[in-house]
């Protein structure tokens, strides 16, 4: 929306939200996430044409456009638990735009969402409407965080669905002028509604296949001496392959991947189609293993027991650049580590103390609930620190784990940190960011996902 703000001086854009401390944030000079190049586009509009308000109904009966970007969590119980996702908050959105609109409104889908929602959308509108007319629009969002504001302003396409009825079209058409703004026309596609709604779960589900693909490959890397690195590259020069997309991880996190790719797997089922669920299942399977095949390689390396030893654990967001920790690996490998007894030092750039023992507090997909449904003070874990600063987190530990990528990790003082350890000092590298042979010749005994294995490593006997 601030995006739009910027590229639309003639567009006045109020975001609203019902969480006071929340709008707050946006209206302070600290805003409540972390996202390269938002601070500068946020203050150049703010309070020019981009407003942020706790009054939703007023703002929602003067808009001529409602994007609606509630959460849509995974459901945890009920038909469809584990998988579907929980449309309340989408739904209560639909019956308070319906309740509060006095003129003809365009709602645009903006939160991702299962196909066939604008369905169950329109007819909680069209049933409540009081003689106001409604098109509904499905326009998913591509971009990446870390890199928001350059995927904003330069996107790869827009997508924009509507339905193929001469109303359906106009309220296309009066969305597309907005993103004409600024991108060029031929980069705007516009489907029907199930087709967009379906291309953002598709999009996602492919690049999250990618990531799986390259992470099954770096098991069998592990076992047979060859170097993940030198796979992905030379697959990538495929031009029908790309480069992008193919380095080997801890696995993969993030608020969209495992969640959307989930909602797929459901909705092939619902649809009678259990192979093409089995499918899509087997990527989100293969994260997990690949989150606890790391695990295991941390235990076994260190003589099958982290039982009171310090690990630190640099870095706890789902990826660099960000603060957001949503079903970050992070979580998983600490838990895993935290099983088996491990005494834990955590440090991350951009993630919060607070943040770190909620997460891990946290039961599985309540991140995507409102705060206030959320552990409120997480109980003191005594197996966990966070500390601030990757020096004071390493500071006799007997292991190190690289979660995240932080461009801040190559550069740290191995020497330094080496001298600080309990030894034999480890070091496993979850995100290959790291020099091996610079690290080996310190004296480190070292892991990186898909390399060939350390000689220490490879000596020892595990089922992975
Ligand atoms: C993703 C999609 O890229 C974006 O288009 C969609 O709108 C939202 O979901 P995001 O979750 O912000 O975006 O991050 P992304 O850069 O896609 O990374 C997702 C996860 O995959 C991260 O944990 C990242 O570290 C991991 N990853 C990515 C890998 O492990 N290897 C890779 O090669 C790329």
């Amino acid at each position: 929306m601030a995006m739009i703000a910027l590229k639309c001086p003639d567009i006045q854009v109020v975001v609203v939200d019902i969480s006071k401390p929340r709008i707050a944030a946006w209206n302070s000079d600290e805003l409540p996430i972390y996202e390269p190049g938002l601070d500068e586009v946020v203050k150049a509009c703010r309070d020019k044409n981009l407003f942020f308000s706790t009054e939703v109904e007023k703002h929602v009966a003067e808009a001529d456009i409602v994007f609606v970007s509630v959460n849509t969590p995974t459901k945890t119980r009920g038909l469809g638990a584990g998988k579907a996702a929980d449309l309340t908050y989408w739904e209560s959105a639909a019956r308070m735009i319906a309740d509060v609109s006095k003129s003809d409104k365009i709602v645009v889908e903006k939160s991702t969402v299962p196909v066939k929602t604008a369905e169950a959308i329109e007819k909680i509108l069209t049933h409540n409407n009081n003689g106001i007319h409604f098109q509904i629009l499905s326009n998913p969002e591509f971009l990446a965080e870390g890199t928001a504001i350059e995927d904003l302003a330069k996107p790869d396409r827009v997508l924009i669905g509507g339905r193929e009825t001469p109303e359906g079209q106009k309220a296309v058409a009066a969305l597309k002028a907005v993103y004409a703004h600024w991108v060029p026309e031929d980069r705007i596609l516009t489907t029907n509604l199930w087709s967009a709604e379906l291309s953002k779960l598709a999009a996602n589900a492919f690049l999250a296949q990618r990531i799986s693909s390259i992470n099954a490959m770096s098991a069998l890397c592990e076992s047979t001496g060859a170097n993940v690195s030198e796979v992905a590259y030379a697959i990538g020069k495929d031009s029908r392959i790309g480069p992008k997309f193919l380095n080997a991880s801890v696995g993969f996190g993030g608020s969209c991947f495992q969640k959307d790719i989930l909602n797929l797997v459901y909705i092939c089922e619902c649809n009678g189609l259990p192979d093409v669920a089995h499918y899509w299942k087997q990527v989100v399977q293969i994260n997990d293993y690949q989150k606890t095949r790391f695990v295991k390689r941390v235990v076994s390396s260190m003589f099958n027991t982290v039982s009171g030893k310090k690990i630190a654990i640099l870095g706890f967001a789902f990826k660099k650049d960000t603060g957001d920790t949503r079903e970050t690996p992070a979580i998983d490998v600490c838990h895993g580590l935290r099983g088996d007894k491990a005494l834990l030092s955590i440090y991350d750039p951009q993630v919060t103390e607070d943040q770190i023992k909620r997460d891990l507090a946290m039961n599985k997909f309540d991140w995507d609930h409102p705060q206030h449904l959320q552990p409120q003070s997480p109980t003191a874990f005594k197996q966990v620190s966070v500390v601030w600063d990757a020096y004071e987190a390493t500071k006799d530990a007997h292991g190190i784990c690289i979660i995240t990528e932080w461009e801040e990790f190559k550069k740290l003082d191995y020497q330094r940190i080496y001298n600080n350890m309990q030894k034999p000092a480890f070091i496993f590298d979850g995100r290959n960011v790291l020099n091996v042979e610079a690290l080996r010749k310190i004296g480190f005994i070292v892991y990186s996902i898909g390399k060939p294995l350390d000689p220490w490593v490879k000596d020892l006997q595990v089922s992975i």
